[in-house]
């Protein structure tokens, strides 16, 4: 492709983007977006090039779905970045991993903080490695008081290791009083969780093709959308015009919670 062409495309693709976004806004849009960012190191074994490569490439594609959530009005995106599993993971990648995460913040954080967006975790961050630790931390007391959309950037997070946490919260409170078993219910457990105080999510995304919930936001999702993409579309393929795609068939969804729509009569 020549590089005019090359532009031209690009250019024609940001216009369809940008009117599409002015007519999703028109229609309800999810207050609470959660993606798992699945098929880096996919995307990088197809080219032939090594996993982090695939990280690479989905940190930009993080910045750009960031930047469309915000033109939407989201008011929070939660991404699952590093899992309380993926420590498993040869330690060179997860180095790698660690280093993007770094970089980005290094790279973006003016911006972002520009942009008015706030940085919060969501998992047990005491546990990355020293630089990311500090990074992070950095960003979310710069952003703390930012008022535009919330990224929850979820960092050592498992979602059963989560609710662990909760009841050995709460469970302390019982055993010093400041508690009674009677106050247990299901406001008090979301109280408790990392996501305390912000609406569940309204629709999870998954890319990559594979249909699971790998141990994300199990409490959180009781009646959250999902939508999946299909197994071609890896996280650095994954545009804001997937993106939308999304959103627009989460619009197009009947919501019940397990209850019944009732059509009004005449
Ligand atoms: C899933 O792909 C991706 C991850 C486990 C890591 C996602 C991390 C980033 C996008 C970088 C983090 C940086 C910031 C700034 C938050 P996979 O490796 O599981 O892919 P596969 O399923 O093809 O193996």
């Amino acid at each position: 492709m020549s590089l005019n062409r090359f532009f031209r495309t690009k250019h024609k693709r940001k216009a369809r983007v940008k009117t599409n976004i002015e007519i999703i806004k028109d229609r309800s849009i999810p207050r609470h977006v959660s993606i798992i960012m699945d098929g880096n190191g996919r995307w990088a074994e197809k080219r032939g090039l090594p996993r982090s490569t695939g990280h690479r490439q989905g940190v930009e594609i993080m910045r750009d779905i960031i930047e469309t959530s915000g033109e939407l009005g989201i008011e929070y995106l939660t991404l699952y970045a590093f899992s309380t599993e993926n420590w498993k993971r040869p330690k060179n990648e997860i180095k790698a991993i660690m280093s993007l995460l770094v970089e980005y913040l290094v790279r973006e954080l003016k911006t972002l903080h520009k942009n008015n967006v706030k940085i919060a975790t969501i998992g047990d961050i005491s546990l990355l490695p020293d630089k990311a630790y500090k990074e992070i931390k950095k960003a979310v007391k710069l952003t703390k008081d930012n008022t535009g959309l919330q990224v929850n950037v979820a960092l050592n997070y498992g979602g059963r290791l989560e609710m662990v946490k909760a009841v050995r919260e709460i469970s302390q409170k019982v055993a010093t009083k400041e508690l009674n078993i009677e106050d247990i219910d299901e406001e008090l457990i979301s109280d408790h969780l990392y996501t305390c105080g912000m609406p569940d999510p309204d629709l999870l995304i998954r890319t990559g093709g594979d249909v699971r919930i790998s141990n994300f936001l199990l409490y959180q999702i009781a009646y959250t959308e999902l939508w999946f993409s299909d197994a071609t579309v890896y996280w650095p393929d994954f545009t804001s015009e997937h993106y939308l795609e999304a959103i627009s068939d989460f619009q197009n969804r009947q919501r019940r919670y397990g209850g019944v729509i009732v059509e009004e009569e005449d």
